[in-house]
């Protein structure tokens, strides 16, 4: 199985996964656990996530490009990357585009480990006005709300068009499919730790 070096340094500006530059989640294991025992998220998920990992690699910026070609067809989505000269911070675009695609990879292979919890604490960070525009020193709005993360969500699930051509096989592709779900799920949930008052999520 293919997984990240973690010692090795990454050459993404901003990628702070595993570094002292994340931060910190509350979340305790035991929360995750009693979470993942919740959305149905098991160990045969996460295998089935890893053995493709190939294939996430190879398809993860078109994945991405794809999702944010709805952002860019949406006004009231694609306002939170506008600049104050009122045109789309292209810089900014682009450097996100490369965490989102590593994001992709990573929601594949990464361990749910405390690493794994406090950079899904940073992400959802990253979309509030805690950290929003911080890593790139950008001067765009300064939240996406949650409303849209939520909203966001259906956009992000339907993944098979993706694989078809690399898996062949429906039942695996639909194992896939189900993995997909919940993972995306719980980083979502994760993330909305970021909105939430502590003693509320
Ligand atoms: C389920 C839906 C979504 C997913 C999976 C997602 C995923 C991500 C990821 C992985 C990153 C990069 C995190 C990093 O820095 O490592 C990111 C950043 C960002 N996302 Fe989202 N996102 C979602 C919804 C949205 C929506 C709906 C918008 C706005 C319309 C949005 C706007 C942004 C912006 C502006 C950033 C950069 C924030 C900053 O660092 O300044 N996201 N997102």
């Amino acid at each position: 199985m293919n997984r990240p070096d973690p010692s090795a340094p990454s050459s993404i500006p901003g990628y702070d996964y595993g570094t002292p530059g994340s931060a910190v989640s509350s979340v305790t294991e035991r929360d995750l656990s009693e979470l993942e025992q919740a959305a149905g998220w098991t160990a045969r998920d996460a295998e089935v996530l890893a053995r493709h990992a190939d294939v996430f690699r190879a398809n993860a910026e078109s994945m991405v490009d794809a999702w944010r070609s709805v952002i860019g067809s949406q006004p009231h989505l694609s306002r939170w990357f506008v600049g104050p000269d009122g045109k789309p911070d292209d810089e900014y675009k682009m450097s996100i585009k490369r965490r989102f695609v590593q994001w992709v990879i990573d929601a594949a292979v990464r361990p749910h480990d405390q690493d794994w919890l406090n950079y899904q604490q940073e992400i959802g960070l990253r979309h509030t006005p805690a950290k929003k525009n911080k890593t790139d020193a950008a001067d765009t709005p300064p939240l996406v709300p949650f409303r849209y993360l939520l909203g966001f969500i259906p956009v992000v699930l339907p993944i098979r068009g993706f694989f078809k051509d690399a898996i062949q096989d429906e039942a695996e592709l639909n194992k896939l499919q189900e993995a997909w779900t919940k993972a995306v799920l719980l980083h979502v949930t994760l993330w909305s730790r970021a909105y939430v008052a502590e003693d509320l999520w």
